[in-house]
C-alpha cells in the first residue's frame, strides 16, 4: 500500500487537536515543564523511539531510526508557556491560574508528537534518523543552547534541522517562509543610574538620578535613528524603569531594564557599546555614575537557502503554492537561532489566525488561540519537508 501523507494526517486530525487541548490545559513555565516533558516522553516511548529526558532540565529527545541508513534531521518543538492569566472562556482554557500556553508551543508539541507517530509506523520512508527535539524554556532562560552543549546534535550528528511556530499574523491555511534572517538577535540590558540623594526643594545639593535616567532614555533614541543605516534593523528598548521614594525627595537610584534586537552579530555589538556609551557620557555629564549589565538572549534566526527552498516546496505541496508567502521579517526573538547557528536549517511559521473563530488575538495576549486547523497543516509541512530531505 502507498503511503499518502494526507489521508494519513486527516485521519490524525482528532487526536492532534485533543493532544494540543490537553497540553493547552496544562501549561506550565520554562524549565518546569515536569507533566508536559513526562506526557512527550511516554508517547515517544510508546511510539519505540529511543527517549532521553533531563536534557537541560525538562527537555526530551526521541531518536527515530529509520530502516536504511542516511542523514539525520532534528525536528524542533518548544513546550513552554507563558506567566499569563488566561482569558479565554473556552473548555480547555488553563487549569494552571497563571499560566498559559498564550505563544501556541501547545500546539508545537501536539505537531510534533504526531509527526513522530507517523514515522515511526513507516520506518521504511526514512533514509537515516530524526530526531525529534522538545525543547523547553524558549520564553524565558532559552533551552535551546544548554540542549546543544548536553549534545542533542551529537550521535547521531545532527546534518540539518526544522522547527515551525504557529503565526497569527498569518490567516489558516498560509505558510510563511523566509531565506536569511527570520528572527532578531535579543539582549536584555540593566542600566542602574547613581545619584545622590537629597531634598526635592533643594535639587542643587544632590544628583538626581531621575533626571539623568530622562536623559538617558532621551539620548539612546538617537542610536537607532541617527547611527544604524536607514535600510538596517535595529530595536533599543526600555521596558521598565524604577526609582525615587516620595515626591519631595531627590532619587538617588534609578534602575531601567530593556532590550536590544538586531539582525548580525556585528550590529549587535555594535548597538550594545553604543548604549553603554550614551549611558557613560550623560551619567557622567551630569554628576552621576553607572552601571551597565547585558544578558544575551540569543542570536538571529538565520535560514539555510536550500532547506527554506525544501520547506516551501512541501508547502507548496500542502496548502498550494499561492498560500506560501514570504514571511515578514520579525524583531521578535527565538532560540531556535541555537540550532540554525550550527547546522543549515529552516525555521518556517503556519498561519493560524481565523476572526471568524475568534483566532484572532497577537501572540502572549491572554485571549490568544489559534484556528486548530493548523494543525494538520502544519504537521504536513514538516512530515512533507522531513521526507524530502530523507529521501
Ligand atoms: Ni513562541
Amino acid at each position: 500500500m502507498t503511503f499518502d501523507l494526507n489521508r494519513e494526517i486527516d485521519g490524525l486530525r482528532g487526536e492532534l487537536v485533543r493532544l494540543r487541548r490537553d497540553f493547552h490545559r496544562h501549561p506550565e513555565l520554562g524549565f518546569q515543564e515536569n507533566r508536559t516533558a513526562g506526557v512527550i516522553a511516554k508517547r515517544l516511548t510508546d511510539m519505540g523511539l529511543e527517549v532521553n529526558t533531563g536534557i537541560a532540565k525538562t527537555g526530551v529527545i526521541g531518536l527515530l531510526k529509520g530502516e536504511k541508513p542516511g542523514r539525520t534531521l532534528l525536528l524542533r518543538a518548544d513546550i513552554d508557556a507563558l506567566p499569563i492569566s488566561e482569558r479565554n472562556r473556552v473548555s480547555y482554557r488553563s487549569r494552571n491560574e497563571g499560566v498559559m500556553h498564550a505563544c501556541g508551543h501547545d500546539a508545537h508539541i501536539a505537531v510534533l508528537l504526531t509527526a513522530a507517530s507517523v514515522l515511526a509506523r513507516h520506518r521504511d520512508l526514512v533514509n537515516g534518523n530524526v530526531k525529534f527535539a522538545f525543547q523547553p524554556a524558549e520564553e524565558q532562560g532559552g533551552g535551546a543552547k544548554p540542549m546543544i552543549e548536553e549534545g542533542v546534535l551529537r550521535d547521531p550528528d545532527v546534518d540539518a534541522a526544522l522547527g515551525l511556530h504557529v503565526w497569527n499574523n498569518l490567516p489558516v491555511g498560509v505558510v510563511g517562509i523566509r531565506t536569511g534572517p527570520t528572527f532578531a538577535s535579543a539582549d536584555e540590558i540593566k542600566i542602574t543610574i547613581k545619584g545622590r540623594g537629597g531634598h526635592g526643594a533643594m535639587p542643587h545639593q544632590g544628583v538626581d538620578a531621575i533626571a539623568i535616567a530622562g536623559q538617558v532614555i532621551t539620548t539612546l533614541q538617537n542610536i537607532v535613528s541617527r547611527t544604524v543605516s536607514p535600510l538596517e534593523s535595529a530595536v533599543v528598548t526600555i521596558g521598565k524603569i524604577e526609582g525615587g521614594t516620595a515626591f519631595n525627595v531627590l532619587a538617588d537610584r534609578v534602575v531601567m531594564k530593556g532590550t536590544v534586537r538586531a539582525y548580525s552579530m556585528e550590529l549587535r555589538k555594535n548597538l550594545l557599546e553604543r548604549v553603554e556609551r550614551v549611558v557613560q557620557g550623560v551619567a557622567l555629564a551630569l554628576g552621576g555614575e553607572y552601571e551597565f549589565e547585558s544578558r544575551f538572549a540569543c542570536p538571529p534566526v538565520v535560514n539555510d537557502a536550500r532547506m527554506t527552498k525544501l520547506v516551501g516546496k512541501a508547502a507548496a505541496s500542502v496548502v498550494g503554492k499561492d498560500k506560501v508567502v514570504t514571511a515578514e521579517p520579525t524583531m521578535g526573538a527565538d532560540d531556535m537561532s541555537y540550532f540554525l547557528e550550527k547546522v543549515p536549517g529552516c525555521y518556517f511559521r503556519v498561519g493560524s489566525a481565523n476572526p471568524g473563530k475568534g483566532a484572532d488575538k497577537p501572540h502572549h495576549h491572554p485571549e490568544f488561540d489559534i484556528d486548530e486547523e493548523a494543525l494538520p497543516i502544519a504537521a504536513k509541512v514538516m512530515l512533507k519537508a522531513a521526507l524530502d530531505y530523507l529521501r
